[in-house]
């Protein structure tokens, strides 16, 4: 059966693509209210595909009050008469992240492209969302489409609950009280499955079992009630950028590791049978720093651990932004009167993000320039999460994935975060399977974001015998 799912997936593949770059063309940024129209766009969208594949489609307003956030697509497959199988919960997003810089762009982010292979790189779609995450989502679209069409059953007859977020890439925000409010139906399903995450290499197939988590925050350091003439009061009053990288500086140790006191305290540690499994790999870390400009020497990170370990296994500190003072063009000799830096920590299971961030403040509180006054700002975040390796579904996704690619999937850890995870987790006891198609190389969050054709074609076929083997499986 699944056979004819992939015969349509063969010939219509042009198809697919196209509606594809149709969502691409939706400029769904979830951060900046201004796009709030075209979010409400890309659900629609996303609601109309679903329903052509005979899904029951609502599109839901989240928020308080309703409607404030941006919507989710909820969606369900009832699956054929006595199915026996999971009742499995799709998750995607359909917001991506905000195109700038737009002059690094070499097409218009918005504007996808079908690009032609050159040197490693295999003929690709352009676009802001083209890997994350609308390219992966629909790599599970076309697959529910491809067993609608080839057999007239809606998702192949398995049991789906399909739910897509407008707000992943700004800390899904609503989606902690959506999952709350709609407790009893999601707690139904089995299992999560999210295609939102990339593979261990072009043609090696990979399954993530754990994201990290993430708690991000912004630091103002106030001085002065008003901008000075840096000659009159350089040397005689505090200098809010000075004095904000000097605490800043403090945040890491000699040996990289996090100066605040308990950081590392719920932290999982390394297990040897997982180093022994993740040293298997074989991972390269001089031709990945290589491919993003970097010389042998900037393997730099948390003493005593490989760069695997340090992206899977452990919590950093990072400053995403700082900024202070004049940044225009030319000289100007100022003392500002603050200064502000966006600093995130990625966690691993079993930091909390609230418990991380108060940690932060503290810290910072204790360091207080003299003269000097915080503000601080709690921005979202989101719980790590390491999920189980040892489900029936997730075997089932690697037969899927070896039937394939012909190649046996790795079982590999992301250092990104998707904080539904843990909210699932959490709240509901359910375990999520990342099966994603994503490359190292697919400039995730950056101009000239990616997604490669044979990486959306094996995401779509794998999703179309993962189907099928849903459907032959007796619920454990
Ligand atoms: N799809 C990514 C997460 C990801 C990135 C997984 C790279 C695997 C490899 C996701 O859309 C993302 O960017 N998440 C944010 C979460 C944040 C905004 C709460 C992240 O990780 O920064
Ligand atoms: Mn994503
Ligand atoms: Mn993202």
């Amino acid at each position: 059966m699944a056979g004819s799912a992939l015969d349509w997936l063969a010939a219509h593949e042009p198809d697919s693509i196209a509606r594809l770059l149709d969502w691409l063309r939706i400029p769904s940024v979830s951060t900046d209210p201004a796009y709030k129209p075209d979010v409400a766009r890309a659900a629609e969208w996303a609601a109309v595909q679903l329903r052509e594949s005979g899904l029951k489609v609502e599109v839901l307003p989240t928020g308080d009050p309703p409607g404030s956030g941006h919507p989710v697509v909820l969606a369900e497959s009832p699956g054929a008469p006595g199915y026996k199988g999971p009742h499995v919960l799709f998750y995607g997003h359909y917001d991506v992240q905000p195109p700038e810089p737009l002059d690094l762009w070499e097409s218009p982010p918005f504007e996808p492209v079908v690009k032609p292979a050159s040197g490693q790189i295999g003929e690709r779609i352009v676009a802001r969302g083209a890997v994350d995450d609308k390219g992966q989502v629909a790599t599970f679209l076309e697959a529910l489409r491809a067993w609608k069409e080839a057999t007239g059953e809606v998702a192949g007859g398995v049991r789906f609950t399909v739910l897509l977020e407008g707000e992943e890439e700004s800390g899904s925000v609503n989606l902690e009280r959506f999952v709350k409010q709609h407790a009893k139906r999601l707690g139904e399903c089995d299992v999560c499955l999210i295609s939102d995450t990339g593979m261990l290499g072009r043609g090696k197939p990979a399954i993530t079992y754990g994201v990290r988590g993430l708690s991000y925050t912004e630091v103002i350091l106030h001085a002065a009630d008003q901008d000075l003439h840096s000659g009159m009061w350089g040397g005689r009053c505090p200098n809010p950028i000075s004095e904000l990288v000097k605490v800043l500086a403090q945040l890491w140790d000699k040996n990289r590791r996090v100066t605040i006191p308990g950081f590392y305290a719920d932290v999982r540690e390394l297990t040897p049978a997982e180093r022994a499994e993740w040293k298997k790999l074989g991972f390269d870390q001089t031709d990945a720093l290589r491919k993003i400009g970097l010389p042998p020497e900037a393997d730099v990170g948390e003493a005593g651990y490989t760069p695997l370990e340090r992206e899977w296994a452990r919590p950093t500190a990072e400053l995403n932004g700082i900024v202070g003072g004049y940044t225009g063009k030319g000289a100007k000799t100022v003392i500002p009167s603050h200064a502000s830096a966006k600093v995130s920590f990625r966690l691993v299971a079993d930091q909390d993000p609230a418990k991380i961030t108060e940690a932060f403040f503290a810290w910072c509180r204790e360091r207080t320039p003299p003269g000097c006054r915080w503000e601080f700002l709690d921005h979202s975040g989101g719980a790590p999460a390491t999920v189980a390796t040892d489900s029936p579904v997730l075997a089932a996704a690697r037969r899927a994935l070896k039937a394939a690619s012909g190649a046996d999937a790795a079982l590999i850890k992301t250092g990104g975060s998707i904080p539904v995870a843990g909210m699932l987790k959490q709240q509901l006891g359910l375990e999520t399977i990342f099966m994603g198609f994503g490359l190292d190389d697919d400039r995730v969050h950056s101009p000239n974001e990616k997604f490669e054709l044979d990486c959306f074609r094996l995401g779509a076929r794998a999703h179309a015998l993962l189907i099928g083997e849903l459907r032959s499986m007796v619920r454990a």
